[in-house]
């Protein structure tokens, strides 16, 4: 009871008639990048994907760089790092799940790649999570004192049991917009929840463009099948 699904989200990206908001894309690519990719990864989604939201190739470049991936030296074998390339993917700021979990309060940060398909309703699970954060309610801890929230523990009605350890990475202002956009904690959280969607299934446009070609082909064939049959069968009706 104390649980909450999430508050609606609209997107530009939403129903048959969807498209990228592309300043949004990159709004929220901003976002992940000076907030969230401190903590967490999107090992499916490669720099050279980031064209698809309107970089140039050599803005692509670039902000590849700006990101430290892991590296093997080519001489003694040993890992190490170096400057991202475009075909690199978004790495994990941890080296392995024990450094994670040492990080964050025993908790590894999920990989965001595809969040918003594991979690139902996931681009404004997204949204609510970041913008849902609030003081236990003083009911919950008298009904479930054992289920006070934890040293370390954030309590967030909208995450399934409560209490997260993800402190609220969002605070008005966190980032400066490029485009001069006002970064408020829900401007933010929306921006982010629309590129997850985008890193989920960069195709979503493109596979609602085809069911519409689609569609309108296959209410053709049928038109074109009963006028077809109309002819076939007039000799003897
Ligand atoms: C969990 C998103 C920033 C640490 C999560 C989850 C999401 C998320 C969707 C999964 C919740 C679930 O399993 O249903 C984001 C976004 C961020 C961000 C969009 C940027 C705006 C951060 C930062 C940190 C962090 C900066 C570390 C300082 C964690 C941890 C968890 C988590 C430790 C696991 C929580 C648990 O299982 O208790 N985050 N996050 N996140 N995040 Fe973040």
């Amino acid at each position: 009871e104390f649980h909450r699904t999430p508050r609606p989200l609209h997107l530009a990206s939403d129903g048959p008639f969807g498209r990228w908001d592309l300043q949004q894309l990159q709004r929220g690519y901003q976002v992940y990048k000076e907030v969230c990719s401190a903590c967490h990864s999107l090992k499916y989604v490669a720099f050279r994907d980031l064209a698809q939201l309107g970089y140039t190739e050599a803005e692509v470049k670039a902000t590849a760089a700006s990101w430290t991936v892991p590296g093997i030296d080519p001489v003694t074998g040993e890992t190490n790092t170096r400057p991202g390339t475009p075909t690199d993917y978004f790495p994990s700021p941890f080296p392995n799940d024990i450094a994670a979990r040492a990080a964050n309060n025993n908790a590894i940060p999920p990989d965001l790649s595809l969040m918003t398909k594991a979690r139902h309703d996931g681009a404004a699970y997204v949204h609510s999570l970041l913008t849902g954060y609030q003081d236990q309610p003083a009911e919950l801890l008298k009904k479930f004192p054992d289920a006070k929230t934890g040293p370390g523990l954030h309590y967030n009605p909208y995450f399934a049991n409560l209490n997260l350890a993800m402190a609220p990475p969002l605070s008005d202002d966190q980032v400066t917009y490029a485009d001069g956009t006002k970064a408020t904690v829900d401007q933010m959280a929306t921006d982010v929840a629309a590129f997850l969607t985008w890193t989920a299934e960069p195709s979503l446009i493109k596979r609602k463009q085809t069911g519409w070609a689609v569609m309108i082909f296959l209410v053709f064939a049928t038109i074109l099948a009963w006028f077809a049959k109309k002819q076939v069968w007039a000799p003897i009706t």
